[in-house]
């Protein structure tokens, strides 16, 4: 009774140690990938889509647990056990012991063998299943447009597709399996038949006992079940080192904006801005800037015009470096933009993107998100600059409102101000506006140009537009055509011809 009770205690505590070591270790792997694909830039996640992050996040780093805990300790058991096994044997009969090891060497060349192909069709699976979930991924992302269009049935298919190539995949893994596991049992049973043929002839001249062939023949189950074990746990490792190695492979992916070693902080800019022969292109093949040059001096206003797809986007992305450009450097306060330390430059910044995003919490948070600790007057003060006060508070639980994923319970002009206000708050030396009236009716837009004037006050600010009120009171006009600067009107001629 006594042993059996503690030997039901040492498995609860193995069990429970065994969990919570595996669990803390993929927790911290995990944060450090999803530090990781913070770190990367945007054009990173542009081109192989967030899915296959998560994907790595999600599935692929949990395999690290399994390589540990059920990979490399199992293995030390079942190899502990067969140097026993064969010591055992050994000394009952060396030449059986010789015999029942033959079948190491084919064991390891069939193991050489079969590896490779199953690490390749684990990598296939893998690959084919994350594009799957990219499939789901971007139908829900873009709902709206998919009941619009009543395309449901066309992504569940596409769905079903890909994922169905992702079931060949794994049926083609498992008949690899079963194919290793056919050889490895072919090749113990002939070790088997081996001693069984050499134990009887041991027999019949009488070097060996019935008694002793038959202990000899159940220790050699014993140490062929090591064997096998290693062997059948040869597939599952190499699925999970696939997996390892594609969350490993997210870790050391490098940063396309990296920070230098001994960067530069800084406290608040004064705010002059300088281009000088800034190139840039997302691929290689298809240049988005050329030799863009200019300069602006703190506190100036600056309007951006031009039409779609000229670069406006793009050349406000270098400034707050989502991107890095590929030729020419850009200059803060007469220093290279890749000197400043990342994080305090992105600090002198306030932005509001050309769809503006707000998190799913409450409204009083989506404006403080820049200034995490930001009292209520404050917030409340910001919204009343952005001119989203009025709208608040008519929201039956006001500022504590909460606003759904990405913002979607609210209007377009209504997230528009929302990002004013985070705008406002955060009380950045430059300011950033990418056609912030893009989306609004015009009285709408009345107001919030009305916030945006108090906004720019004091800041060197960027304004994107197309409307010619945002830009009657601008400091400078810079005109982008595809992606060159074909013009730069000092304040009078601000306007639109
Ligand atoms: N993430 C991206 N990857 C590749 N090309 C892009 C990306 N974003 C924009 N582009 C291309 O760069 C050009 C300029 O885009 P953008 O700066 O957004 O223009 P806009 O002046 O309308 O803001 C466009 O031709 C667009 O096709
Ligand atoms: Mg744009």
């Amino acid at each position: 009774m006594a042993v059996a009770a503690l030997g039901q205690v040492q498995t609860l505590a193995g069990t429970l140690l065994r969990a919570y070591v595996g669990e803390r270790l993929v927790l911290d792997f995990r944060a450090r990938l999803v530090e990781q694909v913070q770190r990367l830039s945007a054009s990173y996640h542009d081109s192989r889509g967030t899915a296959d992050s998560v994907y790595r996040i999600q599935q692929d780093a949990a395999a690290i647990q399994n390589i540990m805990v059920e990979g490399i300790i199992p293995f030390v058991a079942a190899a502990i056990t067969l140097v026993t096994m064969i010591a055992v044997t050994a000394r009952l009969d060396w030449q059986l012991a010789l015999v029942a090891l033959v079948i190491s060497p084919p064991l390891f060349f069939v193991s050489r063998i079969y590896r490779p192909r199953m690490r390749s069709e684990s990598r296939h699976a893998k690959r084919l299943e994350s594009a799957a979930l990219a499939v789901v991924q971007e139908t829900l992302g873009a709902l709206r447009v998919v009941k619009a269009f009543g395309q449901e049935a066309r992504e569940t298919d596409r769905f079903v597709r890909r994922s169905r190539e992702g079931v060949a995949a794994r049926v083609g893994l498992a008949s690899l399996e079963g194919h290793y596991g056919l050889c490895v049992g072919l090749t113990t049973a002939i070790g088997m038949a081996g001693v069984l043929f050499i134990g009887v002839r041991h027999v019949r001249s009488g070097a060996l006992t019935l008694g002793q062939l038959l202990i000899v023949m159940g220790y050699l189950a014993q140490l062929y079940q090591p064997l096998k074990t290693i062997s059948r746990k040869t597939s599952s490792r190499q699925f999970y080192l696939a997996s390892a190695e594609r969350a490993f492979a997210l870790l050391d992916e490098r940063p396309d904006v990296p920070e230098r070693s001994h960067a530069r902080s800084i406290g608040r800019a004064a705010g002059a801005v300088a281009f000088r022969h800034v190139s840039f292109a997302y691929n290689p093949d298809h240049p988005v800037l050329h030799d863009v040059s200019f300069e602006v001096p703190p506190g100036a206003r600056v309007a951006i015009a031009g039409p779609t797809g000229a670069g406006k986007t793009t050349l406000v992305g270098l400034l707050i470096r989502f991107y890095d450009p590929i030729a020419g450097g850009i200059l803060l306060d007469g220093v290279d933009l890749r000197d400043y330390r990342l994080a305090d430059l992105r600090n002198q910044f306030a932005i509001v993107l050309q769809e503006p995003v707000l998190f799913s919490t409450s409204i009083a948070e989506n404006i403080a998100y820049g200034r995490p600790g930001a009292n209520e007057l404050d917030i409340v003060r910001a919204a009343a600059a952005a001119g989203a006060h009025d709208f608040v508070v008519r929201l039956p639980r006001g500022y504590a409102t909460p606003v759904g994923e990405r913002g979607m319970q609210l209007s377009g002009g209504e997230r528009q101000r929302i990002a004013l206000a985070r705008a406002f708050l955060k009380d950045a030396p430059l300011l950033i506006l990418d056609e912030p009236t893009s989306s609004v009716d015009v009285k709408t837009e009345a107001a919030i140009l009305d916030a945006m004037d108090r906004l720019m006050q004091g800041r060197t600010a960027f304004v994107i537009t197309h409307r010619t009120s945002a830009l009657a009171t601008c400091d400078m006009r810079l005109q982008l055509e595809g992606g060159r600067l074909v013009e730069m009107a000092p304040s009078l001629t601000c306007q639109e011809p």
